[in-house]
């Protein structure tokens, strides 16, 4: 882009811009701002918290020079809001504006507003305690309450009381999109709130008579009538993951083509929203619709708060949500379908009402409402605290029971974490930090793939494990394929040809080496032939690389065992020892830790053949327990590899 399209595109946003409620609000905001080093600000989602407070803050210089730095729970809104920025301010995307997201960093020595993931900004801490590049930190979504939030603003709060009185005090703006800020204030010891003063329009809710018990059927019924019968106007439908969202995705585009023939009906302009999507395919949600058709969008709780999308008229809500709880006793974390909570369902309800009267379809009866939770439960009391409790320790915080969370974790989970650290030889029994703890607290990773890496310098294949981690790590490598009518089993032609009997770890080794010995000419072709994503492939070797460099830092020999594939299932075992489970009688696995049964998921190469004892990298729940990315080990690893890890089991 020119400078002069630039300008045009500037000036053009600039219209916009005026018309948004925090717009409104720039002068109280800053002159509150001014006299105040904590602010908690409230604001209906759309309306210009995050694109235009941190402007504000930096043309008023309120950083004293520094960067204004802004902090999202989602990667993906990290990037597409400091996109927006750069181009509301006519810069280019790394210059003044930025933004930096695990594994990934667009900012520049110019940089002066920054997005980044809370996740980072906590990383950055461990480098720099007093964060003394930012002169204004604004935490964004803190309603959501997501674990990394909690911890940074647990963390940022004693941040600002070392730099009180100093040449650089630090600001701090705490921004949500529900209206409950009192916990946010009195945190900050009674620190103002803004309210903007938001402008939204009457939401229609309608909800099903009878309980669905496919709502993904009835979610494709209600996208079908809301074409056929309402006035024009796009649609957001909020479904539980990525599965679903993808096969609701080809059910809809399919139908659309075959009533495209038969004329009349608006084309589905069908794009979908999750986590997994690599971020180019992510924007596509922004793109607009093209004529005469219909924009639906299939999206996890992404959407909410979030992310805007303008344009939308109609929400259909599946009513249900995907969380990670976190079991204190087996240390394991499980993936759970749940209902929403009644805040999200007006969130949800919320988006439809942004540019006009809407409409919300709620697949669920009226009656169920009065059963759901009021708010969301804070991800830090029901998640796993091992990666926290580590970072805490690397921070020099010793007595992590009594850091100051917004809301206190409970005991047992806290004690939990230091168990497994203990386990994991990242602590030692005064409870201090080891050498290999320090060397654990600095790879950008869960304490369990952190210790795996750490243990390949043992095992003589530190370059085999840190490849299987870059495509664990990296989201949605092999693609999908049409489901068969009963079951989810997917058809990989490079899983099934690559496919190796000591399960899915060995596989995705054997995939990762076949596509690095691919020359970067022949990759395009090959992924395409292979069923896998190019660009997740690619995002998988950069990770690769960067994770390489980490273990080489930390002593980590970047060294292949070649085809025994032993040295990388132990090392494996070294990491995720909790993580492992033992056939039983009836072909259903029974965990080491607690005993709680699990069978392999059907993705996995394993799934037909039941070895004796697996190891998982993640459990998924639906009707069932089922373990997933799942290696077939070899019993008396866990008691060589593991010593400690009987002795804090408790039955
Ligand atoms: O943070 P909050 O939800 O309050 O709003 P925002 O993300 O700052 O978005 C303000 C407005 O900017 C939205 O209402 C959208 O109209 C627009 N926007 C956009 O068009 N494209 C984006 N990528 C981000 C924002
Ligand atoms: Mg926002």
């Amino acid at each position: 882009m020119d400078d002069e399209t630039r300008a045009r595109r500037r000036r053009e946003l600039l219209e916009g811009r005026k018309r948004l409620p925090m717009y409104a609000t720039r002068e109280r905001l800053l002159r509150e701002l001014e006299e105040n080093e904590t602010l908690i600000v409230v604001g209906e989602t759309g309306s210009g918290k995050t694109t235009q407070i941190p402007q504000f803050a930096h043309e008023a210089n309120l950083a004293s020079g520094r960067v204004v730095a802004c902090t999202q729970p989602r990667r993906v809104a990290a990037i597409s809001v400091a996109r927006r920025v750069a181009e509301e301010t006519g810069t280019e995307l790394g210059d003044l504006v930025g933004y930096a997201i695990r594994f990934e960093d667009v900012s520049s020595a110019a940089t002066r507003i920054k997005f980044l993931t809370d996740g980072m900004l906590l990383r950055e801490c461990m480098v720099d305690a007093e964060l003394n590049k930012y002169g204004v930190v604004m935490i964004d979504e803190a309603h959501e309450r997501t674990l990394q939030t909690d911890f940074l603003l647990g963390t940022i709060r004693g941040v600002q009381e070392r730099r009180r009185g100093t040449d650089a005090p630090l600001k701090i703006v705490v921004m949500s999109a529900t209206l409950e800020a009192s916990s946010f204030s009195s945190f900050f010891h009674d620190a103002p709130v803004v309210y903007g003063r938001g402008r939204t329009f009457p939401v229609e809710t309608f909800y099903v008579e009878e309980p669905e018990d496919d709502y993904l059927d009835a979610a494709m019924c209600a996208v079908c009538q809301i074409n056929e019968d309402e006035e024009e106007g796009d649609v957001l439908v909020f479904l539980t993951g990525q599965e679903e969202i993808e096969s609701l995705g080809r059910l809809l585009r399919a139908r659309s083509k075959l009533a495209n023939a038969a004329s009349g009906v608006r084309r589905l302009h069908v794009v979908l929203l999750f986590a997994a999507l690599p971020p180019e395919e992510q924007m596509r949600v922004f793109e607009p619709t093209p004529p005469g058709s219909r924009k639906i969008v299939l999206a996890t709780n992404i959407a909410e708060t979030s992310l805007t999308i303008n344009g939308i008229k109609y929400v259909v809500d599946c009513g249900l949500t995907k969380q990670r709880i976190y079991h204190p006793r087996s240390g394991v974390d499980e993936l759970v379908v749940s209902p929403v909570a009644v805040s999200q369902a007006m969130q949800r309800a919320g988006r439809a009402g942004r540019e006009g009267p809407g409409k919300c379809f709620r697949l669920y009866c009226e009656s169920v409402l009065n059963s759901l939770e009021p708010h969301v439960k804070p991800e830090l009391l029901r998640t796993n605290l091992g990666g926290v409790v580590l970072q805490l320790k690397a921070m020099g915080v010793d007595d992590v029971l009594s850091f100051p969370f917004i809301d206190a974790p409970p005991k047992e989970a806290l004690v939990r974490s230091l168990e497994l650290l203990f386990a994991l030889g990242a602590l030692g029994k005064d409870g201090k930090l080891t050498s290999v703890g320090k060397k654990m607290s600095r790879f950008p990773l869960e304490p369990m793939a952190a210790k795996a890496i750490i243990a390949a310098a043992n095992e003589g294949c530190g370059e085999d494990t840190v490849a299987v981690l870059s495509m664990l790590t990296t989201d949605s490598v092999f693609k999908q394929h049409e489901r068969g009518a009963g079951g989810v089993r997917e058809k990989n032609t490079a899983r099934e040809q690559h496919a190796r009997k000591e399960g899915d770890h060995v596989t995705f080794l054997e995939v990762f080496r076949a596509f690095q010995g691919c020359s970067p000419k022949r990759r395009k072709e090959w992924a395409s032939s292979n069923g896998v994503h190019l660009r997740s492939m690619l995002k998988a070797l950069d990770i690769f690389k960067q994770l390489s460099r980490a273990a080489e830092g930390e002593g980590v020999e970047m060294k292949s065992a070649g085809s025994a594939t032993a040295p990388l299932l132990r090392s494996l075992v070294s990491g995720y020892f909790l993580n492992t489970a033992r056939k039983q009688a009836d072909g259903s696995y029974k965990t080491m830790s607690t005993g709680q049964r699990l069978v392999i998921h059907p993705s996995s190469i394993l799934f037909h053949s039941a070895p004796e004892m697996i190891l998982f990298n993640e459990l998924v729940k639906t009707n069932r327990l089922y373990a997933r990315d799942v290696s077939s080990i070899q019993p008396e690893w866990l008691a060589e590899l593991s010593p400690n890890v009987f002795s804090i089991r408790k039955e």
